[in-house]
């Protein structure tokens, strides 16, 4: 039975992430941007790409693997487009960057595409994406990832789990916000399970190193993360791939590191584009058509065994509602992690 998780509130762990951040040399207002996002995910039940994140992180800059200092720099901007040179600057930071960015020139131009290489992990792409919704546009994200998964019919890790992810202003109903992996789930839900003592994993999920599905959390790691879907899942996964890496001149598939491996830059490339809905509806009735759509896809007969059908964003609208009252329930493997890194950097966890 593994250990129950830790209860703490979204404050007293944002202000103990920033305070990590800050005791190995990262800027406030960089420390605060990256805790606020790893906690982001966690209301949203996003745990994988939530605190799990930040000990790899410390250790990157630890390390001297990722620049904490550097905001990157603007290589090109032509028209619509921007290309933007990371630095190797902390993931959050250039996002945050580029974001604005994207935003901007869509104000001025309708659609606004920025793509940087030489990045790092920049967390959830919800994140980013619904920053984009905020400022009124629809936002698509993508990015590449370390090789762990193979092209489908293949045996060797190729691919990143390259999310794919498009946040949509709402109406009345909570805006519309895919945010998903394109193989079964995120990588980080297996090390989840394994930082946390949870031997099993569900079916679909992963493959050992012959590319024969696994249940087996160990077997899993040791091997192969499954596409989504098949080919199709290594169609989209190729899709972001191109659009972040291949476009950005960036590092691609096997030529990228990870936050896992020390000793050499993560290298990943991502894709912000903001679409300006105004130069094609007017906002006010844009929104009510997403209402619309979304309230025909709601009231679809459940099936067998459901008693509702959802859309896009609903799950971690409804757990960010709950966490934000009763708090955020860490692993306990992660929590150990955090409170390692506490100790090791002088900073004291609020719950011990
Ligand atoms: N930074 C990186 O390198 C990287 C790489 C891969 C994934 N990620 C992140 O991992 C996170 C998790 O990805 P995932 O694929 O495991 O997510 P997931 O499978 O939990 O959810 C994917 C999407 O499906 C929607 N969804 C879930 N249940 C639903 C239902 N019953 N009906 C309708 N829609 C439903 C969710 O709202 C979400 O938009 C994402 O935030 C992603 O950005 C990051």
């Amino acid at each position: 039975m593994p250990d129950p998780d830790i209860l703490v509130p979204a404050a007293d762990v944002t202000a103990f992430a920033t305070r990590l951040l800050d005791a190995v040399g990262v800027p406030p207002t960089k420390s605060q941007l990256v805790a606020e996002s790893l906690v982001a995910a966690n209301l949203r039940g996003v745990d994988s790409h939530g605190l799990q994140l930040l000990p790899y992180y410390l250790e990157q800059i630890e390390w001297g693997d990722m620049d904490a200092i550097t905001d990157g720099r603007v290589i090109s901007e032509i028209g619509s487009c921007l290309l933007y040179d990371g630095q190797n600057g902390i993931g959050q930071a250039i996002s945050d960057i580029c974001c604005a960015h994207a935003i901007r020139i869509a104000a001025a131009s309708g659609l606004g595409m920025v793509v940087a290489r030489e990045s790092n992990h920049f967390g959830a792409a919800a994140f980013w994406a619904q920053k984009m919704a905020d400022a009124g546009l629809i936002g698509i994200v993508m990015c590449n990832a370390s090789a762990l998964v193979p092209p489908w019919q293949g045996k060797e890790p190729r691919l990143g789990t390259n999310p794919i992810c498009m946040a949509v202003p709402g109406g009345e109903e909570h805006p519309w916000l895919l945010d998903m992996a394109t193989t079964t789930v995120a990588a980080g839900k297996i090390f989840k399970a394994k930082i946390n003592g949870q031997p099993q994993i569900p079916p679909n999920w992963a493959m050992d190193a012959e590319g024969v599905p696994t249940t087996d959390t160990e077997t899993a790691l040791a091997g192969l993360l499954m596409p989504l879907g098949g080919y199709k899942g290594s169609g989209l996964a190729m899709m972001a791939e191109i659009l972040c890496a291949v476009l950005s001149g960036g590092a691609m598939s096997t030529e990228l590191g990870g936050i896992r491996f020390r000793g050499k830059p993560v290298r990943v490339s991502q894709m912000f584009l903001a679409i300006d809905i105004a130069r094609f509806l007017p906002v006010a009735e844009f929104r009510a058509r997403m209402d619309r759509l979304i309230r025909i896809m709601k009231t679809t007969p459940p099936a067998k065994g459901y008693s509702e059908v959802l859309v896009a964003g609903d799950p971690e609208w409804r757990m960010e509602q709950e966490r934000r009252k009763s708090g955020i329930p860490v692993g306990p493997g992660t929590w150990k992690a955090l409170c390692e890194a506490g100790e090791r950097l002088g900073v004291r966890a609020p719950v011990r």
